[in-house]
């Protein structure tokens, strides 16, 4: 079943019945002021860090599930239902309902008692602000008195201590209220330099700040007091809850309509500017204030600078308009037109815009990411790059270097920082043994997309210390060297605290429930190896050795050549268990992933970059993960799932036999076995991966599959699972840049090289071809691939220009347009 449909020509998605399976949800912002909304409209804001500049308040595992957004109630004519365009919290059955989530907007339309209601939420790039721009119409042939209130509930500030500190929160909320905009300033007059506030381009007829008041203690958010009653009672917050909602009564004529734009901004003031005069100053404006206090007035320049960039119906929509041609922009750097409609649609616009998300907020905020617990990720953020570089290659390379100078001089890496600060994160600390190889796989995509190899030259620090400053490739020296150093009883590499499956805790033993399975270290971590790093290692080493080589040491190259030989021999001998790749080797030196273990006889994380790797019997591998690990939902990460905890593996074997880590679909290590698969010219099977858990072809059964069709989901519960099918964690995974990679570059096969642009397909045998269009440093090329004679993989001739080239890469141009046409056979 479907609860709505793509429109691809706008790039939306439209939801047409407000009962979702679960809330589905968009993005809007990208830089410095982010919002999730559901479509519903309820979700939250904040700026930048969604821990600790937390705009709107919102309650996760809430009951119902998404109650708290930005809400307007309807009250048309006095009738007794009161309603919201988006249906949620009153839930008054509507005459129509409409969402729809594009590429940085939502607009949210319902219409009832011939009054239709839309409102277009998003944030215009640059600014720091939501606009709301709401359009009232009457539909029906009779005059209408409309009663219109807006509600924010704010957050004061720390999502954390919000949640938790209520013996002190509850007496320090504060706001102004000055016309039409609502002030939140809570903690402003003390140490923060930072308010929000909430404004309407409209004279209002009343004001509520103070949830209890507008609310009702005992009411819900369906049936607020003053919406009921319908009237306003300017109440003043001070403590408890502060919201904002303005009250305007609107006037409208048999077919007219009436457009109002909302702005929910963030203003941060100068330490020395952060105040206005007290009231009472002469010609100082006379806002009305908590606890009619006069002292501690917010200057609020800013924030009229700010309104006043959209505080016209034309200024929204020019602001609108802007961010369409900013996606624009963006999607049309990588385009395809192939034989099937769902993989275009996942690759020219929901893929990409996902890889924009995860790109802005590694694993910090969604509807399953509460905000509060986790930073940016080092290994996560790195592998985020490569489906983002292509998009704005200088943001990836910011990034880069952030992520390098949180690198600590050994090779190993603090695993997260706050984006604040971009301070390494020390409570977490280091120790998980693959985050170095990540960052050598960013950065070559990163040079492969731009050709900038000067960034390798650029000094960044190790542990934030400028004292401590080396090149990045010093730092991709040392993470390579990481890797060799730190190696077990077999010559394998230690597994740290684990490696990129965060549930594999070889080290850890614990036995008391609550423990971090992360951060606690029982053994010494001397014996348990990885081969999954092993053959990360044989996939990823050589792009160091290839990075030495260009900037010309060749010895460095031939050392790092002939280290990675020396791992594979090592892997070959004792990571190779017959027939796949064995996992690890654990804290007592017993083998893990094995045909001799009971359960968790085979894993894939190994697989696929062996493979990739061209590393050992490719055929065999392949085989035995389709035979051990395809379901009809995708490949499961490890058969047969554990039914019991092992102490010696930790939370791998906490979960429910087919969630998570425990033999769930991992969406995002199938996308190293699509990889794999087209590597070796599996065309139709990497086809088969990709689309058992792509989202749009997953559309058709939404109601088993529950999280949106047009996001991929970090896990869909695999086939140990009593809810085979069912999608969990959306949106933030690197599921997105994987999958992207996987279609963009393995199956379509347009991989960006050191000094070219590969061709190299692997596709569906029965496709006829397809033509593509990619901008490549500054050049376009318009490409068709046809396959006149059905195989998956093979290029028979490449021209460019008409011109043969020998082999298939096209050598980089510096500009123009260039018709490529490549002949499979
Ligand atoms: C989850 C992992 C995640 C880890 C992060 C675990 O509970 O299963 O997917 O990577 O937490 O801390
Ligand atoms: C989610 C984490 O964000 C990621 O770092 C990890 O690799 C996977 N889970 C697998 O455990």
């Amino acid at each position: 079943m479907k609860y709505g449909f793509f429109d691809d020509a706008n790039r939306e998605y439209v939801i047409t019945s407000p009962r979702t399976p679960y809330p589905w949800i968009n993005y809007l912002g990208s830089e410095g002021f982010f919002s999730l909304i559901s479509n519903t409209a309820g979700g939250y804001c904040f700026y930048k860090d969604a821990r600790l500049r937390r705009i709107l308040r919102y309650r996760y595992n809430n009951v119902p599930i998404d109650m708290g957004g930005r809400y307007f109630y309807i009250n048309d004519n006095d009738s007794d239902e009161i309603w919201n365009p988006g249906w949620s919290p009153c839930k008054t059955s509507l005459d129509s309902y409409e969402c729809r989530h594009g590429m940085g907007y939502t607009r949210i339309t319902g219409s009832k008692f011939d009054l239709e209601a839309s409102v277009l939420f998003f944030v215009p790039v640059g600014l720091d602000a939501e606009v709301q721009k709401l359009t009232l119409k009457n539909n029906g042939s009779a005059p209408k008195k409309i009663k219109l209130f807006s509600f924010v509930e704010w957050c004061l500030w720390d999502a954390m201590d919000d949640s938790s500190n209520f013996q002190r929160n509850f007496s320090i909320g504060e706001v102004e209220i000055d016309n039409s905009t609502i002030y939140h300033k809570t903690e402003y007059k003390e140490r923060r330099d930072h308010y929000a506030f909430y404004s309407v381009n409209a004279p209002i007829n009343g004001f509520d700040t103070s949830r209890d008041d507008f609310i009702g203690l005992y009411n819900g958010f369906d049936a607020p007091d003053v919406v009921m009653s319908g009237k306003p009672k300017n109440s003043v917050a001070d403590g408890w809850a502060p919201i904002a909602s303005h009250y305007i009564e609107v006037e409208l004529a048999p077919n007219e309509s009436k457009d109002f734009v909302f702005v929910l901004g963030y203003i941060e003031n100068e330490f020395n500017e952060k105040f206005a005069p007290d009231i009472g100053a002469s010609g100082t404006p006379h806002p009305t204030t908590s606890g009619g206090r006069t002292q501690n007035i917010v200057n609020k320049k800013r924030a009229h600078e700010l309104i006043a960039k959209c505080d016209t119906s034309e200024k929204a929509d020019k602001l609108l308009a802007e961010l369409r041609a900013h996606w624009d922009e963006l999607l049309s750097i990588y385009t395809v037109n192939s034989p099937d409609e769902k993989l275009n649609r996942m690759v020219n616009i929901w893929n990409q815009y996902q890889c924009m998300v995860t790109f802005n907020l590694s694993r910090s905020a969604s509807y399953f990411e509460s905000g509060i617990g986790r930073g940016m990720g080092f290994r996560d953020s790195n592998q985020d790059i490569l489906g983002f570089v292509h998009q704005i290659p200088s943001r990836a390379r910011q990034r880069i270097l952030d992520l390098a100078s949180t690198m600590l001089r050994d090779g190993g890496a603090y695993h997260q920082y706050q984006p604040l600060t971009k301070k390494g994160n020390h409570e977490l600390g280091s120790n998980f043994n693959d985050d170095p190889l990540w960052m050598i796989l960013s950065t070559a995509a990163y040079i492969k997309e731009t050709g900038d190899v000067a960034i390798l030259d650029e000094v960044v620090p190790y542990e934030n210390k400028e004292e401590l400053n080396a090149s990045l490739l010093d730092h991709c020296k040392r993470a390579f060297n990481h890797v060799i150093t730190k190696v077990g009883p077999h010559g394998l590499p230690l597994i740290g605290r684990a490696d990129w499956n965060d549930c594999l805790n070889l080290n850890c033993f614990s036995a008391t429930s609550g423990q971090s399975f992360q951060t606690t270290e029982g053994k010494d971590g001397k014996v348990a190896e990885s081969i999954m790093i092993a053959t990360m290692f044989a996939f990823i080493g050589p792009e160091y050795a290839k990075m030495c080589r260009i900037k010309g040491d060749e010895t460095e190259a031939l050392r790092a050549e002939s280290e990675i030989a020396k791992m594979n021999e090592i892997v070959l001998k004792h990571g190779w268990d017959g027939e796949w790749f064995l996992r690890a080797y654990d804290d007592f030196g017993k083998k893990v992933g094995s045909k001799d273990n009971e359960e968790g006889k085979i894993f894939i994380e190994p697989q696929g970059f062996a493979v990739m790797a061209n590393l050992g019997d490719t055929e065999k591998t392949l085989d035995s993960v389709d035979k051990w690990l395809n379901s009809d939902h995708g490949l499961v990460l490890n058969q047969p799932a554990f039914t019991r905890y092992i102490l010696e593996y930790g939370e791998i074997s906490t979960y429910p036999p087919g969630y998570k880590e425990n033999a769930g679909v991992f969406c995002h290590n199938n996308a190293w076995l699509i990889c794999a698969a087209a590597h070796v010219g599996r065309g139709d099977k990497a086809f088969e991966y990709y689309s058992k858990i792509a989202p749009a072809f997953r559309e058709d059964f939404s109601e088993l599959n529950k999280t949106e069709p047009y996001v991929y989901a970090q896990m869909i519960a695999g086939k140990d699972a009593g809810r085979h099918g069912e999608s969990k964690n959306s949106w933030l995974t690197g599921t997105a840049a994987w999958n992207f990679a996987a279609v963009s570059q393995y199956i379509l096969g347009i991989a960006p090289d050191y000094d070219g642009l590969v061709i190299d397909p692997s596709i569906p045998k029965d496709w006829d071809g397809f033509t593509a269009e990619r901008t490549f440093r500054g050049a376009k090329y318009n490409i068709t691939v046809k396959n006149p004679n059905k195989v998956s993989k093979g290029v028979k001739s490449l021209t460019v220009n008409g011109k043969a080239i020998e082999g298939n890469k096209i050598p980089a141009m510096a500009s123009g347009e260039h018709e490529v046409e490549v002949i499979l056979g």
